[in-house]
């Protein structure tokens, strides 16, 4: 057997998915779990690719197994485990070796194991991936962070197992340190505000406008292919149309409606406030899934005020336009965070790159993020989506569809966080004159912070303070 090009450490979902990718495209790996039973059921699974799989029960034993200088990617949780994996693995190193996180990463910690390992002269990588176990099994997009040294030696792994679009493979090497964990953490928090999205629209449709799940079904799978074409578009149509084999019910009737979380898209929210910057859709879908949580609170509160059941006055296709904008404006607020974080870290991060790996393989692909590239490689103006003319005529079209479809849900009470932060940033920013003279009026009044004048330079005060 030629020798492994790259060690795996974690043969769960994940890691196990991704070893049996590289198995599958030729290339030789050595693998190791933390439980001897998750490398003997990874060695069933591998069938005929075992014969390019080293497999040793024995953290050591992986390390020897690999050439120098050495790469090897960990798929376990990203917090204590992974400092503990760190602790036994510096002494088993050698300088230039480089060591890969490929979890979902706090890019705080990623920062600071890559100095961490520095201090070795070890090269420490914090490598985002999406898809989840299939797109790991079958073509990922990886947001890849680190130094130009790991990289060579990891660039012809990842590019031969990354999704495809047009042939090109969706990852790339996206800046040093966290850049690569940031853009995965982004990720998902624009991945939060379309799920929350397309739940507000389920809402209507089902309680407004008093479809069936099934036929709501129908619907998303008809968007989805047109400009709505996306992973969550087909995946909703799909699992909006299924029956529970228990019951006979649609299967969303009976699932429980209190959403999971992990914590990506806090963080993306909690980064973005840190940055000064503020991405109320994502902030809303954050807020949607801790309230979904509240079940007793909100059955309650049912009970007492009653929820929506009003009708609302909405033909579906006034939908698919206000969709659209409100997706292109969920991304803006992204790269708005992106951009941000590249500033701050001097990451220079590539919004254009960024949206190319995103348009196969990870969860939020979509078509939309083929405009989006380009209209990042043409420069728009300040840099913002928002600005490019290649989204205009979406815009044009979509936002007066958007206030029709939020001002119905509202009339009516149907909740619309993620839909009504979208055309409140969207109103907010196209103001050329905003209304924050009468904050700083305020501020000026009861703490004497002084305010600049529009016809003058300077700091000065109102005539309340004579
Ligand atoms: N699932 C997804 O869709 C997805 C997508 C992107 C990223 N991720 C990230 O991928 C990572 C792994 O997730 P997963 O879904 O593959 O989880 P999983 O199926 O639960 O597997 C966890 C793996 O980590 C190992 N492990 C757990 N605690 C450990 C410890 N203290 N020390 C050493 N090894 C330990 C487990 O070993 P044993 O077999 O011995 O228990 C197993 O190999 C996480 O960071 C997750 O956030 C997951």
């Amino acid at each position: 057997m030629t020798s492994p090009q790259i060690g795996i450490y974690g043969l769960g979902t994940m890691g196990a998915a991704l070893a049996l990718n590289m198995a599958e495209k030729g290339i030789a790996i050595a693998v190791s779990n933390r439980s001897a039973k998750g490398v003997a059921d990874f060695m069933d699974r591998a069938g005929p690719l075992a014969e390019r799989v080293s497999a040793s029960d024995d953290l050591s034993a992986l390390v020897q197994a690999l050439p120098q200088p050495r790469t090897l990617l960990a798929m376990i949780p990203s917090t204590g485990p992974m400092d503990a994996l760190l602790d036994d693995l510096i002494p088993l190193l050698s300088p230039g070796d480089t060591v890969i996180d490929a979890g979902n990463a706090d890019f705080h910690d990623t920062r600071r194991r890559t100095h961490r390992l520095a201090e070795h002269d070890l090269h420490f990588v914090g490598m985002g991936v999406s898809g989840g176990e299939n797109g790991a099994r079958n073509g990922p997009s990886m947001m890849v962070g680190g130094s130009d040294h790991s990289w060579r030696h990891l660039r012809p792994v990842v590019e031969a197992i990354a999704a495809r679009y047009n042939g090109a493979p969706c990852v790339a090497h996206l800046g040093p340190d966290g850049a690569g964990h940031f853009v995965k953490t982004v990720h998902n928090g624009i991945e939060y505000a379309d799920m929350q999205m397309i739940a507000e629209v389920y809402d209507l449709m089902r309680n407004g406008m008093g479809q069936e799940p099934a036929q709501i079904g129908q619907h998303f799978a008809r968007w989805n292919d047109g400009p709505l074409g996306s992973y969550l578009f087909e995946i909703t149509g799909t699992l909006l149309q299924a029956a529970d084999p228990k019951t006979g019910k649609p299967m969303v009737d009976v699932i429980t409606d209190s959403a999971g979380q992990k914590g990506t898209g806090r963080w993306t929210v909690i980064e973005a406030i840190k940055l000064g910057q503020s991405a109320n859709m994502i902030e809303a879908a954050v807020a949607g899934r801790a309230w979904s949580a509240e079940r007793a609170v909100r059955q309650d509160a049912d009970a007492t005020f009653g929820a929506a059941r009003n009708p609302i006055d909405l033909d579906a296709a006034r939908l698919e336009p206000a969709l659209l904008a409100a997706r292109v404006l969920e991304y803006a607020q992204g790269f708005r965070i992106l951009a941000a974080a590249s500033t701050e870290y001097d990451w220079q991060l590539d919004p254009g790159t960024i949206a190319r790996i995103w348009r196969a393989g990870c969860i939020i692909r979509a078509k939309t993020l083929d405009d989006i590239a380009q209209a990042f490689d043409d420069g728009p103006p300040h840099g913002e989506l928002l600005l490019s003319s290649r989204f205009s005529e979406v815009l044009d079209r979509g936002i007066p569809a958007l206030r029709k479809v939020v001002g119905q849900a509202v009339l009516a009470g149907h909740p619309v966080p993620v839909l009504s932060a979208a055309l409140a940033w969207f109103d907010t920013m196209r103001q050329g004159r905003g209304t924050a003279s009468v904050i700083q009026a305020q501020r000026d009044f009861f703490g004497r912070h002084g305010f600049g004048r529009v016809d003058a330079e300077g700091v000065f005060h109102g005539p309340w303070w004579g």
